[in-house]
């Protein structure tokens, strides 16, 4: 049987199409193949010294077996599924669910097949989070809450999570209280892991050596697409039909080589945004996840010599049809500094159809009987055309359709073009030092012990003050 998959359309971005001065000439192609040749090579061999761990997530099968013993645990005693977690502790798992499960799954039991209610609270707002509080206070015998940390010291989730454990314990007390909650974190480290051993919660595994935007594959983000009706054996099985194009030392059938060689051929030629432009609501968030791993892997000061180079694409996310019509007039026509990467659908395995417009008019007649997806699909042709007029280098990935095969193949896609783009810029796309700086001086604002110098450091600095303020 042909499964369903995704494919990387690039003629868009060569020199035939937008011109030598913007595009790619074969001799470039050729070029690109050859620089990242041994690029391949080199992350081939990192992954079989067992330095790329996420690499080998679509063939672990103890994850997915734990992920599904506690969803069928918890299965007719949850209504509400609640993943406290930040970053890539949360993009991964909001990605799945709008690409895989309806647009109003939460709002309906029917388009849910009677599965929990899906919310993930990634930000400690308090209106934000009050609101949530106030809603489910009365449904906590209901709920279950799974908070997801790597390091188990990030103080968003931190301070939700306490928040909720007293809710909870207030609500079922000290024992009862552990029904609720299920801590998904590093096996041996970290505050979380200490609490959720002393209290005997549930826990699941954040593998050692997945960095959180490297690990929706993982149980951070199988738990909450297993509990919400996904099929994340299809998932891991789409990332493993990637996995195989995307090893291959064959520069021109290996989609993330292509990828990577094109995105950071872009960046060194000053093209340093790169946009994200789903035409499809259900791959919204993955542009949001996409933006998390391309910033935080590939934006470093320093390169693996430990010079300091400050590289880094910015990725911007844009969405078809609603963009055109805020985001265009500017990639159009403002400064050529962009590579766009569409996501195209071919069959949205859905069809809707505007009638006859009223008699006054014919000018929307042409509308009547054509399918959305048609007109989504044309707009996305109608702006990539635009863009090409205008010399703007595009390219498109191309899915069959949306289901989990698909969704898992794009995941890996797109984590293995990081790690090749990291090794053409020479950095280190696995650390974040900069958010880690960011949030030793937040817990260090929230007077944390040990950090009262940086605290005084800092505050003088940033705290606004009478001065230059109108
Ligand atoms: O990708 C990353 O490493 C980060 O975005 C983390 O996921 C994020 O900072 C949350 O960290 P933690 O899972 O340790 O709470």
């Amino acid at each position: 049987m042909t499964q369903p998959k995704i494919q990387l359309y690039y003629k868009n971005v060569t020199s035939a199409v937008i011109g030598e001065k913007d595009g790619i000439s074969p001799e470039q192609l050729k070029g690109l193949s050859e620089q990242t040749k041994p690029v391949i090579a080199k992350l081939n061999q990192q992954r079989a010294a067992g330095e790329i761990p996420y690499r080998d997530l679509p063939y672990n099968k103890e994850y997915p077996a734990e992920v599904k013993k506690i969803a069928n645990e918890i299965k007719g005693n949850c209504e509400n599924f609640v993943v406290l977690g930040i970053g890539g502790s949360a993009l991964g798992n909001i990605a799945l669910q709008t690409a895989l499960n309806p647009y109003m799954y939460n709002l309906d039991a029917n388009q849910r097949n009677n599965n929990p209610r899906l919310f993930v609270l990634d930000n400690v707002d308090p209106c934000q989070l009050g609101s949530f509080l106030d809603y489910i206070k009365g449904n906590l015998d209901k709920t279950i809450f799974n908070v997801v940390s790597k390091s188990g010291r990030t103080s968003e989730t931190a301070s939700q999570f306490m928040i909720i454990r007293k809710m909870l314990i207030d609500a079922f007390g000290e024992d009862g209280h552990k029904d609720h909650i299920i801590a998904t974190t590093d096996r041996n480290e970290g505050a979380l892991r200490k609490i959720a051993d002393k209290a005997g919660y549930r826990t699941l595994p954040v593998p050692d050596g997945v960095g959180g935007r490297f690990s929706v594959l993982s149980p951070v983000g199988l738990l909450s697409a297993v509990v919400c009706g996904i099929d994340i054996e299809e998932l891991l099985a789409g990332a493993r039909d990637m996995d195989e194009k995307v090893s291959s030392e064959n520069f021109f059938e290996n989609p993330a080589a292509i990828n990577a060689a094109i995105n950071c051929h872009y960046y060194n030629r000053k093209k340093n945004i790169s946009v994200m432009m789903p035409y499809s609501y259900a791959l919204k968030d993955f542009a949001d996840w996409y933006r998390q791993l391309w910033a935080e892997s590939l934006g470093k000061n320093v390169d693996l010599a430990g010079k300091e180079v400050h590289v880094g694409p910015t990725p911007v996310k844009a969405l078809g049809a609603t963009d055109q019509h805020s985001q265009i007039q500017l990639y159009r026509e403002g400064p050529n500094d962009k590579l766009f990467t569409f996501l195209q659908v071919k069959d949205f395995g859905r069809q809707l159809e505007p009638v006859c417009p009223p008699d006054c008019t014919n000018e929307l007649e042409y509308l009547a009987g054509k399918d959305l997806a048609d007109l989504l699909n044309n707009e996305k042709l109608a702006t990539e055309y635009a863009l090409i007029y205008d010399k703007r280098p595009c390219m498109t990935v191309l899915f069959d359709k949306l289901c989990p095969r698909t969704i898992g193949a794009f995941i890996y896609l797109f984590e293995v073009t990081t790690s090749l783009a990291g090794l053409l810029l020479n950095i280190n796309a696995y650390d974040q030092p900069a958010v880690e700086f960011g949030k030793k001086a937040a817990s260090a604002l929230m007077n944390k012990p040990g950090s009262e110098q940086l605290c005084e450091k800092i505050r003088p600095i940033v705290e606004i003050d009478g001065e230059f303020l109108v």
